[in-house]
């Protein structure tokens, strides 16, 4: 008797987001490929894996084996950031959010939603590659803006994203020159699907 279900395998998620202001439709095209390498790249990982478990050669001192698991955290947050990424983009939006209960959770810890705004932006900016995320700590209700480092480094266990700006070069380097990343933020708080974040909070 079988104690275990195979391993799931993750498809690619579509979005029709041609249109929005700033973001052109030929950097999206180029952006939805990336995100399916990272989708593609997570089945593969757990199909190595599962077939070293069936070889019983998951062995935690073998590198092979180490590096592929250390691999786990890069595509699994490749995939499922930009999944936050593009849901939470939409054409026509409001520049801030009209639902007052994500206005003021934003701004709660900021002394308001501008003061808020500022902040994400100024973590969007910080040199490097990764992303900004607006996170709710669901055991106090407080909102914080982090830095994440690739797609691993600095996402808190728990959290709930609420916002997520992808600040990686691909992102915006085919609309705008390599020191005009603060012009992609302006374009990028253009486009934002607030109805979605809001639908992010408990
Ligand atoms: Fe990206």
């Amino acid at each position: 008797m079988k104690l275990y279900s195979p391993m799931k395998t993750y498809a690619p998620k579509k979005w029709d987001l041609s249109g929005l202001v700033g973001i052109s439709d030929a950097t999206l095209e180029t952006h939805f490929g990336l995100y399916e390498g990272y989708v593609k790249n997570t089945n593969s990982l757990n199909e190595h894996l599962a077939s070293l478990r069936q070889q019983h050669k998951n062995v935690g001192s073998d590198p092979f084996f180490a590096e592929i698991v250390r691999r786990l955290g890069f595509e699994y947050n490749g995939m499922r950031l930009h999944e936050y990424y593009f849901d939470n983009l939409a054409k026509g939006s409001p520049s801030e959010p009209t639902g007052g209960r994500l206005h003021e959770a934003l701004g709660r810890s900021y002394g308001g939603f501008d003061e808020w705004k500022r902040d994400f932006m100024a973590v969007g900016g910080m040199r490097g590659i990764g992303w900004a995320i607006a996170y709710l700590d669901t055991t106090n209700g407080q909102i914080t803006n982090h830095w994440i480092n690739d797609h691993e480094n600095g996402n808190i266990a728990g959290f709930i994203p609420v916002l997520v700006m992808d600040v990686w070069e691909h992102a915006w380097i085919k609309d705008y020159k390599p020191a005009d990343k603060g012009k992609y933020i302006e374009a990028f708080f253009r486009n934002v699907n607030w109805s979605a974040c809001e639908s992010r909070l408990p």
